[in-house]
């Protein structure tokens, strides 16, 4: 068999709403290969969901190509659904409110997957006490909780055993001891049955702890595609000084900006982040540049947060 489970060539989609244009995808090539698990990372608004949605045949991306399991998203729609695991953002909206969660599940693997009832039945079982779900299945959909819905829908992704599957934020609304579960069976899953998952998520950790692969996009454009160590090598190595305060004059910020050891100077609502090798080494400096300007503001050591460590390692690629 192929060992690509899911290929994307050029994706490019823009949403065109009330006269305004926003490029959610812009370019981004990805594969996944079975028996692996990826992660996707990036800020609110990257793409994330878009392309997820893309990939499970619900939205028609304006130009590319992407395969699922071998079949065309736009032209086979219907073989991919057949094929894959779909756990969306929206866990509210996801099921038959009127039914209960056991219900619900019967009825999507068998009417849609055409599972006999006996294997349905023993494979919500066994989810259910891999999540720690047992107690929830005879309830009411519209009973439950934010994170029990979002339960659910992860279970509901799994039930027909698919080969490829898509999560998008599945810890989400999780507490902590469901959100490990999810991150242990996800893990063994891939392995087990040789699957391929692309996982969205917002938690660099997770995506530590669960993936083969990670790859982060921002603003449509995947900025890196690697193995988690090296991103993580990536992180921690940088560090950021933070400047409190929406005043300072240009002339100041280009000073800033030379001083030996700035990498990156990254202008926010709430003042500039300096991102640095060693803030330590680099803070005496900002602040005598400070100091000859007469400028006093509040001032920060503080971690680079991810986004900002990828913008330095790839270049800020912003659309102007
Ligand atoms: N239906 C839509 N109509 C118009 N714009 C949209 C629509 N859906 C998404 N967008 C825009 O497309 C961009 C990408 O959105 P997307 O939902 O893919 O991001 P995301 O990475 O999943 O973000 P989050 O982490 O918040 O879930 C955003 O700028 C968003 O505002
Ligand atoms: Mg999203």
């Amino acid at each position: 068999m192929n060992a690509v489970a899911v290929e994307t060539e050029e994706l490019y989609k823009t949403y065109r709403t009330g006269g305004k244009e926003v490029r959610a995808l812009r370019g981004v090539s990805l594969n996944v290969n079975y028996g692996e698990v990826v992660s996707l990372l990036g800020p609110n608004g990257a793409g994330k969901t878009t392309l997820v949605k893309i990939l499970a045949t619900l939205l028609i991306p304006d130009k590319g190509q992407a395969r699922v399991g071998g079949y065309d998203v736009i032209t086979q729609g219907h073989k991919v659904r057949k094929i894959i695991g779909y756990a969306g953002q929206d866990s509210e909206r996801s099921a038959y409110f009127r039914l209960t969660a056991r219900e619900n599940l019967l009825f999507f693997a068998r009417a849609f997957h055409g599972i006999s009832k006996d294997e349905a039945n023993e494979r919500i079982i066994e989810l259910a006490a891999a999540f720690g779900f047992e107690n929830k299945l005879d309830s009411y959909f519209i009973a439950l909780s934010g994170g029990e819905k979002q339960t659910f829908v992860i279970m509901r992704s799994l039930i027909t055993k698919p080969k490829i599957v898509f999560m998008d934020e599945p810890s989400k609304s999780l507490d902590p001891v469901t959100a490990s579960r999810v991150r242990k069976y996800i893990k063994e899953y891939a392995k087990k049955f040789n699957a391929a998952l692309l996982v969205t998520t917002h938690n660099m950790l997770e995506a530590e702890e669960i993936s083969n692969r990670v790859v982060m996009i921002n603003k449509g454009k995947i900025l890196f595609n690697g193995a988690p160590e090296e991103m993580k090598s990536f992180v921690v190595r940088s560090e950021s000084i933070e400047l409190l305060g929406n005043n300072v004059e240009e002339g100041i910020k280009i000073q800033i900006a030379h001083i030996p050891g700035v990498i990156n100077t990254i202008e926010k609502d709430s003042g500039i982040s300096l991102i640095c090798k060693d803030a330590y080494e680099v803070l005496p400096s900002v602040l005598n540049v400070l100091k000859n300007n007469g400028k006093k503001l509040p001032v920060s050591i503080g971690r680079a947060t991810l986004e900002e460590a990828f913008k330095v390692m790839v270049g800020d690629d912003t659309e102007k």
